[in-house]
């Protein structure tokens, strides 16, 4: 037992793969300018399965993790791309208000990220400061959107 919690200590880190955005100025940083507190958030939360940079873990070449990652980071990327920020929002104002504003509600309700993820990659978080102070920014940000034209 011990021995499975320690492998399972050392995370989601192993390979990083990344692959550049298919257009630097379409990125949500490029966009959105998140201050580095939410950038931080977003990197160690959710950019492994919403964006061009995953770091993968080491047991993504194991059974039977291999299958659920891979099908997983593939789904995330297709719902919800960082990177593709331009590209997946089509600089649909009210899309990106309603996509941050899910984004927050589905963090709220612990549902992103994935109950799991925390286990495979502890202090993954994130903490409820932390989800507060993504939410303050997604919110405001989906509020100007919004109103926007
Ligand atoms: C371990 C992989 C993983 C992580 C980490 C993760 N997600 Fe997801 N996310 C998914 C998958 C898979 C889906 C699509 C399938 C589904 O709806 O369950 C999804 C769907 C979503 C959607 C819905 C997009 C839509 O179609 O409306 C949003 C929004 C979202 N995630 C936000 C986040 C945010 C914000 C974080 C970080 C706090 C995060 N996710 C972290 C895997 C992940």
């Amino acid at each position: 037992m011990m021995i499975v919690v320690a492998l399972f200590a050392v995370s989601w880190s192993w390979s990083v793969a990344e692959n550049p955005a298919s257009n630097p100025n379409g990125t949500l940083e490029a966009k959105l300018h998140p201050p580095p507190q939410v950038e931080t958030i977003l990197r160690r939360s959710c950019y492994n399965c919403h964006s061009n940079s995953t770091h993968w873990p080491w047991f993504v070449h194991f059974r039977p993790f291999a299958s659920k990652i891979r099908r997983d980071v593939a789904d995330g990327r297709k719902a919800l791309n960082f990177s593709e920020w331009q590209a997946q929002t089509g600089g649909n104002a009210q899309l990106e208000s309603r996509t941050l504003a899910t984004s927050c509600s589905l963090m709220e309700a612990g549902m992103m990220p994935p109950r799991y993820y925390a286990y495979v990659h502890p202090g993954a978080g994130p903490s409820s400061a932390e989800v507060k102070r993504f939410c303050r920014w997604a919110n405001d940000e989906a509020n100007r959107l919004a109103a926007a034209k």
